[in-house]
């Protein structure tokens, strides 16, 4: 049997607002899995190798639920058009590059370090329609120790002429191909990914609704993101009352539904989500970004949604979660302030649970570091920041969530190894 000690300043999020803390601590897994938060080591565990990290904190690893793996070559430009416009100037020619597989090779080897190095070992991902490329993703993701879904997207309409399934039937062809091969991978699993709506003829999307319930396999798409992508939906679908209905008919809306943004989605849309058991992932800094708008996150939570986060690269510009979280606190404030401060903001404590314990919930993980979960944890260090007088742990992780710190991220576990240490 293997275990792993881990000491230090051990903060994670056991209930949506609550942070266990335990100063001194041990961080205790058997075989990868964990079996408790202890102030001493308990007597079975004497003599055992004590990784200790002096008072640095730490946490659980960040869950981002919504990213677009072949965007990453984009991050941090062309933020200056809305949505539709958006897709079609920037995103969709950035994507076409994923034809060529050494560069996705490069890219995706880069952008699995960085998720890595920034602590995050779970994702829900988007790649581009590109079998090939997607099963590369998939490889670095592997290697780098990153785990969760990725989905090999589906658009057999409305994109740009380098960027198209030539017909319904071929991609229809290639998801079966890419399904194939997939069995080989140990952490990282498919996730059927109609793109959205627009991007999907009618036929295509109830095969996927078909293949998703023959093979039992989650779904990730886009929902309700922008005003002028919900009256093209309106008009491709009059049939549908809403938008989330036009997943719903051809039966791609579960318990396991991802649908990202929401922004738009009225009491109606979000009763249907509570409903289903469908996961929100509130992307703030990409709502912001494109011009989207600002999505109303403590409504959703107050009503019993489940809400998880996502960095949306390339529409957000950051894939560094702590930033992520801060950007949701931010949001919320914003939402507040629209709505006559009728509304209650995000916390810090409510937005680390939504980037860390919301987001493995997915995963089926109890939230927290408690015993039983799979262990994916990372060590964080804020020493080269002032410390002008002693800090509480929640002042620390609060610092840690709005102050950029490069570096910071130590060491990091997921799936139960050891799968990065800072030089
Ligand atoms: N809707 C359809 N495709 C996309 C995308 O790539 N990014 C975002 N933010 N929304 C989308
Ligand atoms: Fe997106």
């Amino acid at each position: 049997m293997s275990v792993t000690i881990l000491k230090g300043t051990v903060v994670s999020a056991r209930s949506l607002g609550k942070l266990d803390i335990t100063e001194n601590g041990y961080l205790v897994a058997e075989n990868g899995v964990i079996t408790g938060v202890f102030p001493t080591l308990p007597e079975q565990y004497a003599g055992a190798a004590v990784e200790d990290h002096g008072s640095a904190l730490i946490l659980q690893s960040f869950a981002d639920l919504h990213l677009h793996a072949p965007q990453y070559p984009m991050l941090g430009m062309g933020m200056d058009l809305p949505l539709l416009d958006w897709l079609n100037a920037y995103a969709f020619p950035t994507e076409a590059r994923f034809a060529d597989p050494d560069y996705a090779r490069t890219i995706y080897r880069q952008l699995a370090h960085e998720l890595i190095s920034h602590g995050t070992t779970r994702v829900c991902m988007f790649s581009s329609l590109h079998t090939d490329a997607t099963l590369i993703l998939m490889e670095e993701l592997e290697k780098a120790g990153v785990t969760g879904f990725v989905g090999k997207v589906n658009m057999d309409r409305n994109a740009a002429p380098g960027l198209l399934e030539e017909t319904t039937e071929n991609s229809k062809r290639e998801t079966l191909r890419w399904l194939e091969a997939c069995e080989d991978f140990r952490h990282v699993k498919p996730m059927l990914t109609p793109r959205f709506t627009p991007s999907c003829t009618d036929e295509l999307m109830a095969f996927l609704g078909r293949l998703s319930a023959e093979r039992g396999l989650p779904v990730q798409s886009h929902l309700s993101e922008n005003r002028a992508e919900m009256e093209w939906v309106r008009q491709l679908h009059p049939d549908c009352k809403q938008y989330w209905e036009t997943y719903a008919k051809y039966g791609l809306w579960n318990s396991r539904t991802i649908m990202a943004h929401c922004v738009w989605s009225d009491a109606r849309e979000r009763q249907a989500m509570h409903d289903a058991g469908v996961t929100v992932v509130h992307c703030a800094d990409s709502n912001q970004n494109i011009c989207s708008g600002v999505a109303p996150v403590r409504v959703m939570l107050n009503e019993g949604l489940k809400v998880a986060l996502g960095s949306d690269i390339a529409g957000g510009d950051h894939l560094d979660m702590f930033d992520v979280v801060a950007a949701a606190i931010r949001a919320s404030k914003a939402r507040r302030v629209l709505d006559g401060w009728e509304t209650d903001f995000l916390t810090v404590p409510e937005g680390w649970y939504l980037g860390t314990s919301a987001g493995a919930a997915y995963f089926g993980e109890k939230p927290g570091f408690t015993p039983g979960n799979t262990l994916h944890a990372m060590v964080v260090a804020d020493d080269a920041l002032p410390q002008p007088h002693p800090l509480t742990a929640a002042e620390r992780l609060e610092r840690c969530v709005y102050r950029r710190q490069g570096g910071a991220v130590r060491a990091v576990w997921s799936a139960g190894r050891k799968v990065y240490t800072a030089e």
